[in-house]
Formats: C-alpha cells, structure tokens, sequence
C-alpha cells in the first residue's frame, strides 16, 4: 500500500486545517479519529495522505516551504505548532479571477514576470516532480477561470481532482468526459462539511417529506468570521455557491420550492467570529388539517474541523478510483461528500453507494 500525494490549490485555512488536524492524530496514534466516516478506505488510513506540493498567490505564502504556509496570515488555524505531512515548496498561481475587491487588502499576489503559460509549464512540471496523483482545489469563491485552468492543469499533469469548492467541474458534464477520457476520476463539487448547514438543512427537509408534512418555505443564513466570509460579500462571486447550496437542499424536497419561498445563503461577515459559522434554519409548513408549524435551528461550528473530515474521505475515494484505473465523475462520493454532485442523491442512499463503491460493488 503506498502513500496517497496530493497537491493543493489555495493554501489557505481550509487546508491548513486538513494539514493540521491529521498531524493532530498523528501525534497522539491511541487516540480515536473523530470526524472521518472511515477508518481505512482501500486500505488507507488518515495517515496515509501527504501533501507534497502547493500552489498560491500570495507574497507571504509562495516561496514558503508548504509547512510554513499554513501557518502564515490570514490563515487562523492553529491547532498544532507544526506539521510533518507537507512538503515541497509552495509555487507561484496566476491570480486570474482569485483575489475579489474584498480580499485585495487582506491578501498581497506576488510580483510576478511569468506568463500564465509559463506557471502553467512549471506547475506541471512540479506535479510530476512530485509524484502528486490528485489536486486538491481549494481556491475562492467565485474563482471560475482560476478552478478551470487548474483543472485543465489536473488533465495535463495526469491527476485525478477533487473540487472542493463551488465552480461546477465534476458536476460540469464536458469537464466531467475530459477526466473519463483521460482515465482520470474527478470528485466534487464543493465539498459538504460533516455536520454543517447543508447536511443539517437537508436531514430536515428530508424529515418533513419522511413524515408527510408540507414545506411552505425555508431559509438557511450563514455568518462567519473568515476570509471565505469576507470573500463571500462580494454578491457577483456568489452566483455558483448560492446554487450549490441551494440544490443540496432543494432535492431532498417532494417538490421543488419556487424560488421566493427558499433563501440558502452565506449571508454576513462578522470579523470576530473567526473560523466559527454560525447557522440559522428555519422551516415552516402545514401538518395534518392544515395547521401551521415551525421549526428553527441553530449551528455553532468551526468551519475548517467541519471540513477537513469530509475532505479526507474524498481523498481516499480519488485515490481508490485511481488504483482501480477509473476515469471521470465518481458519483456516489460525490453525492456523499459534495453539495454539488453530478447526480443528487439522499444522504442514506449516498452513503450506501459510497459503501458499495469501497467495497468494489459498483463502479463509480
Ligand atoms: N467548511 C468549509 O470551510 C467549506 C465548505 C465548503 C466549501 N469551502 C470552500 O473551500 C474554499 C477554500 O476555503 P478557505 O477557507 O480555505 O479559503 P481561504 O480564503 O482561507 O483560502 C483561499 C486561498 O486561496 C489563495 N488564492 C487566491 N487566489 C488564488 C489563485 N488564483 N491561485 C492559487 N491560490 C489562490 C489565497 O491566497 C488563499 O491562501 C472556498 O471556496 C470555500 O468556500 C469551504
């Protein structure tokens, strides 16, 4: 069984908590994974996975060795002081569509002489150097054109991908085919934290239907304290997530709720909140008679523990489907561990077919 090397896109703090939360394990090997839906995935546990190059924008990131730059502003995570899962360097990014109006004073690109082409020439040479089999993207909201050329970059080094965040790629089917045809499995989109306000949100949705009463309208409101919160103001870059989100939950319904009688949204920043999201869900409706009911939930989390589980299942589902020599959208993990699947399922039904996918009973 050989290690699991993957390469990530925007070393921020979603990742810095993946990093972080798997040495956390490491450090202490008695101690129970909590957070991960497996322990072993085709034969691979947690420890399995490194992280062997990295790429960003930022002045104070590139250069760095990867180690490093986990740490390094505005990432908040710090849950422990150093990490031995990372190597390399991290290499320069084209900024492209990355940095929105709210981040350009909290994040400084490097000055740089390069050419897209040429970043594009030299992070394809760093993958293969590396031996990364799998990108992991982890770049900003509304960050379209930087997701497509890292994509793109996946097909030509020869990675599989996982999409973690909301530009549609596996859920894309042309994007999904140039994976297929290249052999090489892609997972995504964005990825649905373990105990978050989609799986929540949904698991309520899908208890009204169970139970037979009416859903009249529902809203879910997200405040957070992060830099995917402030990157989140800007409503032009919002267009994918707010489909993402609202699709998670809107097919787990009977039937599709008009559009004035849903609202799912990352909707405010409030600085000191930090990697904590808070999580408002309200659902109203009829019962039996036809008499009215409420239902409102509240969710306190970290944001980055929340998805650095889900992220490690996905992961290790890339990986199996690359040892079985499979190409294109893996559905039943990305049902499972993504708010934006090619195919929707419900959370039952998709955990049983990521079962069946681990144990070899079906294909994708
Ligand atoms: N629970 C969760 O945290 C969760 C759940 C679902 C999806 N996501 C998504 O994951 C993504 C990452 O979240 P995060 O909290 O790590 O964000 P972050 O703001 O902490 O990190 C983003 C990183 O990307 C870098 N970057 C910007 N433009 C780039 C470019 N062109 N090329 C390379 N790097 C670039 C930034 O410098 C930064 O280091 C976001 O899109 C977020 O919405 C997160």
């Amino acid at each position: 069984m050989g290690k699991i090397k993957v390469g990530v896109i925007g070393i921020g703090n979603c990742f810095a908590g993946l990093a972080q939360g798997i040495e956390y394990y490491k450090r202490d090997p008695k101690r129970e994974v909590v957070g991960i839906m497996h322990d072993k995935i085709g034969g691979y546990s947690i420890h399995d996975i490194e992280f062997v190059c990295g790429f960003d924008v930022a002045e104070n990131k590139v250069g760095k060795p990867l180690a490093e730059a986990v740490y390094a502003e505005p990432n908040e995570v710090k849950w422990v002081d150093s990490v031995s899962n990372c190597s390399g360097i991290v290499h320069e990014s084209p900024v492209l569509d990355g940095i929105g109006i709210y981040m350009q004073n909290r994040i400084v690109p490097v000055k740089s002489t390069k050419s897209e082409g040429q970043l594009r020439m030299e992070a394809i040479e760093e993958i293969k150097g590396t031996g990364a089999r799998i990108l992991l993207n982890y770049l900003p909201v509304g960050s379209q054109k930087a997701t497509e050329f890292w994509a793109g970059v996946a097909l030509d080094a020869g990675c599989a991908f996982v999409n973690n965040m909301p530009v549609f790629i596996a859920s894309t089917p042309a994007w999904a085919k140039r994976f297929a045809d290249k052999k090489l499995p892609v997972i995504g989109d964005d990825i649905k934290s373990q105990l978050g306000s989609t799986i929540v949100h949904r698991v309520m949705a899908k208890l009204c239907v169970d139970r037979g009463v009416e859903i009249d309208k529902t809203y879910q409101i997200n405040v957070g304290g992060n830099t995917d919160f402030i990157n989140m103001l800007e409503r032009e870059r919002l267009e994918s997530k707010k489909i993402s989100k609202t699709e998670a939950v809107q097919s787990q319904l009977k039937e599709r709720l008009p559009d004035d009688r849903i609202y799912v949204g990352p909707s405010d920043f409030i600085p000191f909140l930090g990697n904590r999201k808070l999580a408002f869900i309200r659902v109203e409706g009829k019962m039996f008679a036809d008499v009215p009911f409420d239902l409102e939930m509240r969710l306190n989390v970290d944001d980055k523990a929340n998805s650095g589980g889900t992220t490690i299942e996905a992961i290790r589902c890339c990986q199996l489907a690359l040892d079985r020599g499979l190409g294109g959208e893996i559905n039943s993990a990305s049902a499972y561990l993504m708010k934006h699947p090619p195919r929707q399922m419900g959370d039952s039904e998709a955990r049983d077919a990521v079962n069946d996918f681990i144990e070899g009973k079906r294909k994708d």
